[in-house]
């Protein structure tokens, strides 16, 4: 007896397991050998004898199953072992990916309108010519439109071309006053070192009651915006045309590349073009039904942002997904 505990115990797989519990309790086994015995006992000793045995006999299946699942345990921990990969170890030679430069670029001008308590707002990408041209006083046939190479679709749908039809969506949705950007992508049949046919925009704007908001406030928010992305930069606001904005202005920051002395990037002139914006043309307000409203705009191009700020000299390189330019980032 001691000896087959023994060996249970010292047992180190579910085979010699098995093998062991055929020989307790196989056909051939130790206890039906046992009980073959009883028929030549007398009923007294039976009795006795059978009570031994068959207590002996539940011990032991207590004793097998405990075993059973000892070396189940082990087993199932081994393949896991085996097979595991421990994620918490450190290797050196991994591929951690990183935010992808204009992403990082778009995430931090909406921080800084966050901050400045503008919400955000969102439209679709697939837009009609309503919300991306005629409301904002584009109507059909007018010269502006060139300006826009668009992609239309069979049924007059058409890509976004800006993220200005936001403006127009925000303000059919919403009472003013408003405070808003819209980040997101727009689409324009053009490609070259600095335009690719999708790139992404931020629109700005700002609608109060008449009066409640001046040349003054677009001025300050646009500088102090240019001056939280660029560092110590000098701004300057330059005459200019959008078809919805009346008067409408371009903004520029000194060249971040030679302080503004004149060099290659800023094509000799000492200044970077990086805004538009402007005060909302009346006809804007008209085509959504708002009166006695004034307010400011404006819209930039991330892309344009992104390349400035890490010296990037071409926009589709920003595309093409190769891992020199993205691991840069990391
Ligand atoms: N939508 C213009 C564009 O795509 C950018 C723009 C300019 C937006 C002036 C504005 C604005 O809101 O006031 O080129």
């Amino acid at each position: 007896m001691k000896k087959i505990i023994k060996s249970v115990n010292s047992c180190e797989s579910l085979k010699e397991l098995e093998a062991i519990r055929v020989s307790l309790f196989g056909k051939k086994g130790y206890f039906a050998a046992e009980f073959a015995k009883m028929k030549s006992l007398s009923d007294e000793e039976r009795k006795d004898f059978a009570q031994n045995l068959n207590r002996d006999k539940e011990d032991f299946l207590t004793l097998l199953n405990n075993k059973k699942l000892e070396l189940e345990a082990e087993a199932i921990a081994y393949e896991m072992k085996k097979d595991g990969v421990d994620v918490t170890l450190f290797n050196k030679d991994s591929n951690a990916g990183a935010i992808h430069p204009v992403m990082d670029t778009m995430d931090k001008i909406i921080e800084y309108f966050v901050a400045m308590n503008f919400s955000i707002e969102e439209g679709p990408l697939v837009e009609d010519d309503f919300h991306n041209f005629e409301a904002l006083n584009l109507p059909k046939y007018h010269p502006a439109r060139d300006m826009q190479d668009t992609f239309y679709f069979e049924d007059g749908m058409l890509l976004r071309t800006h993220t200005s039809p936001v403006q127009i969506r925000t303000m059919l949705k919403q009472k003013p006053p408003i405070r808003m950007i819209c980040p997101g992508a727009v689409f324009r049949r053009d490609y070259d070192l600095t335009h690719t046919p999708m790139f992404h925009q931020v629109e700005g704007l700002v609608v109060e009651e008449a009066g409640k908001v001046s040349f003054a406030n677009l001025k300050f928010i646009l500088e102090d915006f240019l001056k939280y992305m660029f560092g110590d930069v000098q701004v300057r606001f330059r005459p200019s045309f959008f078809p919805f904005t009346e008067p409408s202005t371009e903004v520029d920051i000194s060249c971040i590349f030679c302080k503004g002395e004149g060099c290659r990037v800023c094509s000799h002139t000492g200044w970077l073009e990086v805004l538009g914006s402007g005060y909302v043309d009346p006809n804007v307000f008209k085509a959504v039904g708002y009166e006695n409203v004034s307010g400011y705009a404006f819209g930039l191009g991330v892309e344009r942002f992104a390349m400035l700020l890490h010296k990037i000299p071409d926009l589709r390189s920003l595309f093409e997904g190769d891992l020199r330019l993205l691991e840069q980032f990391r």
